[in-house]
């Protein structure tokens, strides 16, 4: 569930009507609601009740300072992949001992920020990475709380760009050879082994492959706790997906993976982390367009909007499919008529949808795409020269810009001209 509905006709974030936003901005905009990232939240927090456990938001999936702060303020930890999201995570109030660091290309420098800012623990996805922390934690006279990544081989049944638990990809190291890898880690100074850590993937909408991966890091947890290794917190990873399509049947719900976590490891009296961003940030956020042009071609009909690909790449980069709807509710009975609905970037691939099915559209229309709070704003780019587009922030009936619209001017001069020119 979200906050954006219709209300006298007109698509609301919570109690602010879009139009009245589009006017104060200028389209193209992301726009949030506070009341929804905290549902979410919560979903989550009620999922994990009765277990010791933190909920570490994935900064990946929208790293706004508003939205961190916001998710902050409700007790989240956050997951980072970068110094730079461990910068934002600190920004918004997050103190080290609530982040956690992924990733499989963690830098020295990245290392020894994390280190001296305060670190909850490091998430080790190879041998070379676990020699280079050691090496970092001696430097700096300190020791480094570390869970090793295991691949459990397990196919997430998403799309082939978001799955990370087979064989074949670059994540974790196998869980065929963890005990071989934790006895290695043991060895080295200046790390502490705490815990275990799987991610499989992400937008998954089946329960299977997470009860599959879960009931391997129980069975890795006993074996290695028989070997000596003190096991006391599991980080189960993100990847719970949400519903795109409001026609398809529904991913399953937060309360309904947290029976599987327990099912499957709350009786090892571990602590459990979860790394959830889509489910938290996707349906909080709409993406906001303007139609530029209806373009009557000779099979089909383009919507031309202000929006492209440079702002959400997800239907270009996945083929995946967002809801898009009128802000101004047609009239009821209007007839829907399909239109190929692109942007106006130079590329063909600058498509979100083909042959979607909408009331008639005229220029200056608004359109609003469904489930962009996730991995929308973030991957966004200049491509084209195209300004990075504003994000807004609602809570009930108040608004307020969180990112604004660079000018062109700043874009231009962020370039200089060597020497020699
Ligand atoms: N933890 C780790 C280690 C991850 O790699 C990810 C996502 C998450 C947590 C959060 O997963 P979530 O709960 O959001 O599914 N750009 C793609 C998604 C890439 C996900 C990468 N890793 C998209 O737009 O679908």
């Amino acid at each position: 569930m979200d906050h954006f509905l219709y209300q006298d006709g007109i698509l609301h974030a919570e109690d602010v009507p879009i139009t009245e936003i589009a006017a104060a901005v200028g389209t193209p905009f992301y726009v949030y609601s506070t009341a929804t990232l905290t549902r979410h939240f919560q979903l989550f927090q009620e999922a994990l009740d009765g277990l010791d456990h933190l909920i570490c938001f994935a900064v990946k999936s929208n790293s706004n300072q508003a939205v961190l702060s916001h998710m902050a303020s409700l007790g989240a930890g956050m997951d980072v992949v970068s110094g730079g999201e461990y910068r934002r995570a600190k920004a918004a109030g997050v103190p080290g001992e609530r982040i956690v660091f992924s990733g499989v290309g963690k830098t020295e420098e990245e290392m020894r920020l994390a280190l001296e800012g305060g670190i909850r623990q490091f998430n080790v996805e190879s041998e070379p990475e676990m020699a280079r922390l050691s090496r970092v934690a001696m430097e700096l006279g300190t020791v480094a709380p570390i869970t090793v990544r295991v691949n459990p081989d397990v196919d997430a049944k998403t799309h082939a760009k978001i799955a990370t638990g087979r064989k074949e990809d670059k994540f974790g190291i196998p869980i065929a050879r963890a005990r071989e890898v934790y006895a290695l880690a043991a060895s080295l100074p200046g790390l502490e082994v705490i815990g275990i850590d799987v991610h499989i993937g992400s937008q998954l909408t089946d329960l299977d492959p997470f009860e599959t991966a879960y009931t391997k890091v129980a069975e890795l947890t006993e074996q290695l706790r028989a070997d000596g290794h003190t096991i006391r917190r599991l980080d189960l990873g993100g990847g719970l997906g949400i519903p795109y399509e409001r026609s398809n049947t529904a991913p399953p719900l937060p309360i309904e993976y947290g029976a599987v976590i327990k099912r499957t490891v709350g009786h090892l009296g571990c602590e459990i982390e979860i790394e959830p961003g889509r489910l938290i940030s996707g349906n909080a956020g709409l993406l906001v367009a303007s139609t530029i042009y209806v373009k009557n071609g000779e099979d089909r009909d383009f919507l031309i909007l202000d929006a492209a690909m440079n702002d959400l790449i997800r239907p270009a980069m996945y083929g995946a499919y967002h809801d898009i709807v009128p802000v101004v509710e047609a009239a009821p009975g209007a007839e829907q008529t399909p239109y190929d609905i692109v942007g106006p970037v130079c590329e063909s691939g600058d498509t979100f949808a083909k042959q979607r099915n909408l009331p008639p559209v005229a220029e200056a229309d608004l359109i609003a795409f469904r489930s962009a709070g996730a991995y929308g704003a973030v991957m966004s780019s200049e491509y084209n020269t195209r300004a990075l587009i504003p994000e807004v922030m609602v809570k009930d009936d108040q608004f307020a810009v969180i990112r604004a619209r660079p000018s062109f001017d700043d874009m231009i001069n962020r370039d200089t001209l060597p020497p020699w020119a």
